[in-house]
């Protein structure tokens, strides 16, 4: 099948198989390899990316599901040079060890700030519960979403700041 995905604001066409994963999509033919693959069965929340500004978990959804769809993934955080606050945080408050649940942990972490520009822990837990640190780095985790909420870090996301609400399929992270 012919689809054509947006990705980071680039629009991308490509033949795909219709089994195709859209985590396998980013990876294998856009090159996009921020976006890790771990589990594969909904578990880890490692390949969390946007998908029309939802996080979603993107060993959920098939390529084809994202035709004509706005993807946004961890090489898209950063504004031009300029890291955005959330990967700011994790630099300054030693969010990462391994790396490996960095990428789904920012863009979770992005839009929880984008709807909530100052959570508490107890936000930030409940947000990234569904996904995990192999590297059990969590407390850092917080502390850097937190350091990026203190840095001018919400609502970065141009019409997020009005929308209060969860956002719909916002469970899929959380499964
Ligand atoms: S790879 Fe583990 S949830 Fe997608
Ligand atoms: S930093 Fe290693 S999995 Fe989270």
């Amino acid at each position: 099948m012919r689809i054509t995905v947006t990705v980071n604001g680039e629009q991308h066409t490509r033949d795909v198989e219709p089994r195709l994963l859209l985590v396998h999509f980013l990876r294998d033919e856009l090159g996009l390899t921020g976006t890790h693959w771990g589990c594969d069965t909904s578990n880890c929340g490692v390949c969390t990316v946007w998908l029309d500004a939802t996080p979603v978990k993107s060993c959920t959804v098939l390529a084809v599901m994202a035709d004509g769809h706005e993807v946004r993934t961890v090489e898209g955080l950063a504004h031009g040079a300029e890291l955005d606050p959330v990967q700011q945080g994790f630099i300054a408050c030693h969010g990462l060890q391994c790396g490996f649940c960095t990428p789904g942990m920012m863009l979770t972490a992005r839009w929880l700030l984008d709807h909530d520009a100052d959570p508490s822990e107890e936000d930030i837990r409940e947000a990234i519960s569904g996904q995990m640190c192999r590297c059990t780095g969590y407390e850092n985790i917080v502390r850097s979403i937190r350091w990026a909420a203190e840095h001018g870090g919400g609502a970065q996301t141009a019409d997020a700041a009005a929308d209060t609400e969860p956002a719909p399929g916002r469970e899929e992270v959380r499964a």
